[in-house]
């Protein structure tokens, strides 16, 4: 191939940069399509969702030009008709730079896969159309997330991974421990921090309300770990969680406005092409998919007590496949799909949750018996956000740590930042990865993760 000629990224041929010149490109080849005269042959090269359909007379194919190759082409970039592009490369040279055997490469041409079987490859998926959609879309949501918490004056923190705190009070933890500790260390340093069970976080939000008291407004995006140990479609072991917090703030739907804003602000503005009937993946879309993205763009989302959520789910409890909740419960998946769909397919905030069922940090309203928390339910994929205000007031939050079982001396420097300059406060975590697995319309969240770790799964 000669690389005496400029070379482009398909994203910029395909914008209409390269028309009428002639250049040179770098990429895989997606599918093959084979005529009487002609060859087409869809490359993509990872700058573009849309592949660049180059044109081969018939006598230059090459036994070793296969689905999935990777190939340097040459040629003319010419307007066209033919397809979504409008341009083409009529191609004068092409290259096989490393060839892919059909025989054992595990993605046949043009037969759209199962999920399930890309996820047996996860090394080898993110060739799939399917899948590129799924990394453009997440850097799009990442940097999207950036731009409207920059626009607001937030300060970006990195919150840390290994930690001693449980922030959940959950007991969800994954413990960790140094290869490298030995006895020796054991004996000669009491408060080394090889010596004390640390864990792998479950979020940042203690770390980053420290953040708030000094910063005003903060959030990170950071990976956090969970070792539940029961599988759903909606559940991984790691996941990324945007997490936001926000000082001097008493009103729980100032939290509330700002949860929608961000979201919308994203979604409004991300741009993923939608699967075609031949994609991966494309048959599992729910079909009031598009109507669920709408709203969750376009409408008010619901607000609602919990008390009148309950009392929903209690009336209409025939409807539901498990028994009505009650005072005190969180909804289970099958309660919270009910509400959603009870409203249209909106997205429903649930606020002023029971005490008893939520952890210890939340701040208490004057009725004694809920505290000032949200849920943020979506269509789908069930809860994407959960957030509170804290309880920033010393002595109520030292009687819930101790109400909730759990041993002051573990919290102090939580206790602190009540103790030194303390102000209202609250935010919440999204979960990122719920997010994008809700605007893919895939069945499974792991569909929507790079590398996506399971209590029963994490192959590489
Ligand atoms: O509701 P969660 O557990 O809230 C917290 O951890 C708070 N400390 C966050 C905060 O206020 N800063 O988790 C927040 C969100 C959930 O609403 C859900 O979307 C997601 O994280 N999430 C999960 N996503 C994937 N897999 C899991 N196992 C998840 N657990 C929670
Ligand atoms: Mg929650």
């Amino acid at each position: 191939v000669t690389t005496a000629l400029k070379r482009f990224k398909i994203k910029d041929v395909v914008n209409g940069e390269a028309v009428s010149q002639n250049g040179w490109i770098q990429g895989w080849v997606q599918s093959i399509r084979k005529h009487k005269n002609f060859m087409f042959v869809d490359i993509v090269d990872g700058t573009s969702l849309n592949p660049l359909q180059v044109v081969l007379p018939s006598h230059m194919f090459n036994s070793q030009l296969q689905n999935g190759a990777a190939v340097s082409a040459n040629g003319t970039f010419v307007e066209t008709d033919l397809n979504v592009n409008k341009i083409e490369m009529v191609c004068e040279e092409i290259q096989v730079v490393g060839p892919c055997d059909p025989e054992t490469y595990p993605f046949l041409k043009h037969t759209p896969h199962d999920m399930q079987h890309l996820r047996s490859y996860p090394h080898l998926r993110m060739r799939r159309t399917s899948m590129i959609n799924a990394f453009k879309l997440r850097n799009q949501l990442e940097m999207l997330f950036h731009e409207f918490f920059q626009n607001e004056g937030f300060t970006h923190v990195h919150t840390p991974i290994i930690t001693l705190s449980d922030c959940e009070g959950a007991g969800e933890l994954f413990s960790i421990k140094s290869d490298t500790s030995t006895n020796t260390d054991m004996e000669n340093s009491e408060n080394h921090f090889f010596n004390k069970p640390a864990y792998l976080t479950v979020s940042g939000q203690m770390h980053l309300e420290a953040c708030a008291m000094s910063l005003g407004s903060v959030y990170t995006l950071s990976p956090v770990f969970r070792a539940e140990h029961g599988i759903s479609r909606k559940h991984l072991s790691e996941f990324r969680m945007l997490e936001v917090e926000v000082a001097f703030t008493q009103d729980l739907h100032e939290i509330l406005d700002l949860i929608e804003d961000s979201i919308k602000f994203c979604i409004e503005r991300v741009q993923s092409v939608p699967l075609k009937k031949f994609d991966d993946g494309y048959k599992d879309i729910p079909p009031q998919h598009h109507k669920a993205v709408k709203n969750a763009t376009c409408s008010n989302y619901v607000r609602i007590p919990y008390s009148e959520a309950l009392e929903i789910l209690q009336k209409n409890s025939h409807k539901l496949t498990t028994a009505a909740p009650v005072w005190g419960d969180d909804f289970n998946t099958d309660q919270e799909s009910f509400l959603v769909k009870h409203f249209g397919l909106t997205p429903v905030f649930i606020i002023n949750f029971p005490k008893v069922a939520k952890p210890f940090y939340m701040y208490a309203n004057n009725d004694n018996n809920t505290v000032a928390a949200v849920d943020l339910i979506f269509p789908f994929c069930g809860e994407i956000c959960g957030g509170s205000l804290r309880e920033h007031r010393l002595e109520l939050l030292q009687d819930s740590l101790r109400t909730s079982g759990l041993n002051e001396k573990d919290y102090e420097w939580y206790l602190d930042l009540r103790r030194f300059g303390s102000a209202p406060h609250g935010g919440y975590g999204l979960g990122f990865d719920r997010l994008v697995h809700f605007l893919l319309g895939t069945r499974n969240i792991k569909d929507a993760v790079p590398f996506p770790r399971t209590p029963h799964s994490c192959p590489l």
